[in-house]
């Protein structure tokens, strides 16, 4: 969309930029550039326009357009990039696009989400203007078993990209939440569809929620002491979303790419930065809600977790919540 690519390019180009280049570069008229430029501004970007400079870009809201993001990516990458400003949930919106076969790394970005899914059921709370809502469309060549090692590269993918766009480690709770300070920065919800013959996964969407520009009054009462945001973390709360996002789309393309030969480089850096290895857990099933208390040993190769239970059983735990005993 026009519009979109003259934000990228304004971005980009933090300077004047003259109309005439814009429209060389996007190929399109004069007319269309200056079309978009109005329309930025009607979206609350501040442009400045002097004749025989041209345009510079002096302030846009943080709104996840889609020009903000393509600022950061090569101009190929950002053609299955969809930005919307209010989706029930962003893994709904790209289900329902998969009769169309999109293609692999498809990815859909919403400002808020009113129906945010979560694993069991449960919500994730996604207000406007401060969360990053993301769904990426996979399709690895994988049996339904790796579903679970993928959940945990997803996790790395992302900790890698905030660790490499504002210098925050994050803490990886098993099985793929990242933590800061004990308490949860971001969710991961993964779900697949399987060829029923061959047992192989024929799509994948991983859908992730980070909290990024969130003040506790963000968060409802019930959430305050176990939710935070980068911002919380860092005391800044003008972390730029779009970057944070750009980046998670980079890292999620390379996990694409490298899967799975690449393991060794995610199990370490899951093992090296897992909270819940060296703690007492409860672990819950599941499917029966019984909840037993251990002993987090390790991670295993498989990213399962060893544990030693109360009455001195070690199991590898594959499945069912993990809570950790701060
Ligand atoms: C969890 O913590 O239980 C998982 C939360 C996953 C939230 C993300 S936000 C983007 C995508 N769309 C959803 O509805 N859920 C995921």
């Amino acid at each position: 969309m026009t519009k979109d690519e003259v934000l990228a390019i304004l971005i980009k180009k933090a300077d004047y930029v003259s109309g005439e280049s814009i429209s060389s570069e996007i190929g399109v008229s004069r007319a269309a550039v200056n079309g978009a430029v109005k329309s930025l501004k009607a979206d609350g970007c501040l442009i400045d326009s002097v004749t025989n400079k041209g345009y510079r870009l002096i302030s846009c809201p943080d709104r996840l357009y889609a020009g903000e993001i393509y600022a950061y990516l090569n101009k190929e990458r950002c053609s299955n990039i969809i930005c919307l400003p209010s989706v029930d949930s962003t893994n709904n919106i790209l289900k329902s696009m998969l009769p169309d076969q999109p293609p692999a790394g498809t990815c859909i970005i919403a400002n808020e989400q009113t129906g945010g899914r979560g694993r069991m059921g449960r919500s994730f709370i996604s207000p406007p203007n401060t969360g990053i809502y993301l769904s990426m469309l996979l399709r690895p060549q994988s049996a339904v078993a790796d579903i679970s090692e993928i959940t945990c590269w997803t996790a790395v993918a992302v900790h890698r990209a905030i660790l490499s766009v504002f210098d925050i480690r994050t803490d990886i709770k098993w099985v793929n939440d990242l933590f800061l300070n004990g308490r949860k920065i971001t969710g991961i919800l993964t779900e697949m569809s399987v060829e029923g013959e061959i047992g192989m996964i024929s799509n994948i969407i991983v859908g992730i929620g980070v909290n990024v520009r969130q003040r506790p009054e963000d968060f409802p009462p019930e959430l305050r002491e176990t939710a935070s945001s980068l911002g919380i973390y860092s005391g800044n709360y003008e972390l730029s979303r779009a970057a944070l996002a750009a980046a998670m789309i980079r890292e999620l393309d390379r996990m694409n790419d490298s899967w799975p030969s690449d393991k060794s480089s995610y199990f370490n850096t899951y093992r090296d930065n897992c909270v819940t290895v060296g703690k007492n857990v409860d672990v819950t099933n599941y499917a029966t809600g019984a909840v037993r208390h251990g002993y987090a040993v390790d991670v295993n190769e498989d990213f399962s977790l060893k544990v030693r239970f109360e009455n001195g059983d070690t199991e590898d735990v594959r499945s069912g919540e993990v809570s950790v005993k701060w």
